[in-house]
């Protein structure tokens, strides 16, 4: 009987290994070969459970203290999720420029823009380290799931310092199962080298959202 059980354990926790050798070769692979996640990948992680339980588009949008009229900057859209529930916000006058380096990923998220009537996102090619956005012009600027992915995020932040408005919030959202994900502290210490200071801190070690602003 003790034998079964052991062989029914042993094949049960198969795939949880299985998990977690993926996930440590993806973090090992990331480290060494720094590479944009595939487009494709961008619909597998925008997914139901996600936003239902663990990062709520809503709740985050709210977090970030977005106001009807905001001029909005995200960097990394994927799917759109975020950037709908923030753009719907902002409504009427609100904009949300939405960019990233991958035109693929721009050009979804003009589907679902044009499918589903959104008139306030505004998808663009550009990248985070130049944006093509001038100086204090921004209200909010978001990334959830994309800072460290980039390689030099601290040339990033300092780039979101330069387009955002004195007073304006720099809001980066993190998730434990993300192959980058860098801890809380980690973050804090990139934002607080690019000149910038910590003004709400949400969530948990498994997701987190952290509100910066200039100093
Ligand atoms: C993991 S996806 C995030 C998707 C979405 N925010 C979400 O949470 O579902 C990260 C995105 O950042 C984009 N990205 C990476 N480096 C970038 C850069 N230097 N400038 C702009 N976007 C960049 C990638 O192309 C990718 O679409």
């Amino acid at each position: 009987m003790n034998t079964v059980l052991l062989i029914f354990l042993i094949i049960l926790s198969i795939p949880l290994f299985l998990i977690i050798w993926i996930f440590v070769i993806a973090k090992i692979a990331r480290r060494i070969y720094p590479f944009p996640i595939p487009h494709f990948m961008t619909e597998i992680i925008d997914n139901p459970v996600r936003r239902k339980y663990i990062q709520k588009p809503d709740q985050i949008a709210q977090r970030m203290g977005t106001a009807p009229g905001a001029i909005v900057l995200e960097v990394g859209p994927g799917k759109g999720s975020y950037t709908k529930a923030v753009a719907k916000r902002i409504e009427p006058e609100g904009i949300v420029y939405a960019i990233d380096i991958q035109q693929p990923i721009l050009d979804k998220l003009q589907v679902r823009i044009d499918e589903e009537g959104i008139k306030n996102i505004i998808p663009k090619l550009d990248d985070a380290y130049n944006l093509d956005i001038e100086d204090n012009s921004v209200d909010i600027i978001f990334a959830i799931a994309c800072l460290p992915e980039i390689p030099k995020p601290i040339k990033v932040l300092k780039e979101f310092k330069r387009v955002l408005k004195p007073g304006g919030t720099i809001s980066l959202c993190e998730l434990f199962i993300d192959p980058d994900y860098p801890l809380r502290r980690t973050e804090k210490k990139w934002a607080e080298e690019a000149g910038l200071i910590l003004k709400e801190e949400y969530g948990n070690w498994f997701s987190y959202q952290l509100n910066f602003g200039k100093k």
